[in-house]
């Protein structure tokens, strides 16, 4: 396998790179169990994360990912640094790169920030979600827990996503990677929040009635991005809940068809989801959780930091 420098997207990754990472996050998910989990497998390298908008489930999945891997951890908090004065991105990975750190994971509220990173540092950047484009390790660990509840083989199932589709990342590479993996993918959301350019080949539902009627395996919520709509693209919440809400009622029917619920967080309840979901017995939003860690230590110890190879270009 041809080393790699940086994780930017999922269309970049050979088949043979995706079951390079998937198959190896089952042993580190394993080291979960033990009483020490940590490996030394990246003692010696420094990871940074590098956030410039919020995060809770991502930023600290790759610290407690590098922490595993025992490497070190820096947080770089955007709202105390430099930036506030009006650094620019590159005058601070030039700063960074002076204390030359070997993996950068940056989230972004632009899409390529992460791209024009890696081309101007010899770190590994790994993309923790940029703008509306990617999300990539969230796509790898949506797969790995799908991979986990089917039993490896996806090919025939499918999943409906449901929710703001337009401002989506987690969609964009989620959607992708199931059908890369043989899954048939569907969207339920106001015609106001389904992108334009989705291919002919994904159903565009307009109720749930349609979604139960193609007999999903999973039903993938998406959280309304209010702060990514410069106008209003759904007319009220309340109104929103009770026509594309998971409800106790719809609820009762995932339950009756034994449907998995998956959610990539953070969750609005009342929302796109009612409190009930978050106890249904096969909501698979912790399952999630704990996988992302596992996968995001595979990606860091599968990157190489330095190597020439997709250096974001
Ligand atoms: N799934 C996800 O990206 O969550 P955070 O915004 O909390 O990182």
């Amino acid at each position: 396998m041809t080393p790699r420098k940086d994780l930017l997207d999922i269309q970049s990754l050979t088949d043979e790179e995706l079951d390079f990472i998937l198959t190896n996050a089952v042993p580190f998910k394993n080291l979960f169990k033990r009483s020490v989990k940590k490996v030394p497998t990246l003692r010696g390298r420094t990871v940074l994360t590098l956030f410039y908008e919020p995060s809770t489930r991502t930023r600290s999945s790759f610290e407690v990912a590098a922490s595993r891997l025992s490497a070190d951890v820096i947080n770089f908090s955007v709202n105390t640094s430099s930036v506030v004065k009006g650094e620019s991105v590159l005058d601070t990975i030039s700063t960074l790169e002076a204390m030359r750190t070997d993996y950068v994971v940056v989230r972004h509220g632009m899409s390529g920030i992460p791209n024009l990173i890696a081309r101007n540092t010899t770190a590994s950047v790994i993309n923790a979600g940029d703008g509306f484009h990617a999300h990539p390790t969230q796509a790898l660990l949506d797969v790995f827990t799908l991979k986990e509840v089917f039993g490896g083989d996806l090919r025939g199932s499918r999943i409906a996503f449901i929710g703001d589709i337009q401002h989506s990342r987690v969609a964009r590479s989620t959607n992708l990677l199931c059908r890369r993996m043989g899954m048939s993918t569907a969207m339920l959301a106001p015609g106001s929040l389904i992108p334009r350019d989705t291919p002919p080949e994904i159903a565009a539902f307009t109720n749930w009635d349609q979604v139960f009627a193609w007999k999903p395996d999973v039903i993938y919520l998406l959280r309304v991005q209010m702060e990514r709509q410069n106008v209003p693209f759904i007319p009220s919440i309340g109104e929103y809940h009770r026509i594309y809400g998971l409800t106790d009622e719809r609820l009762k029917r995932v339950r009756d068809s034994g449907i998995y619920v998956m959610h990539p967080g953070p969750v609005n309840r009342g929302v796109e989801l009612n409190d009930s979901v978050m106890t249904y017995e096969r909501c698979l939003i912790n399952q999630q959780v704990e996988n992302g860690i596992a996968v995001r230590m595979s990606v860091l110890y599968w990157l190489k930091p330095g190597s020439v190879e997709g250096t974001g270009s």
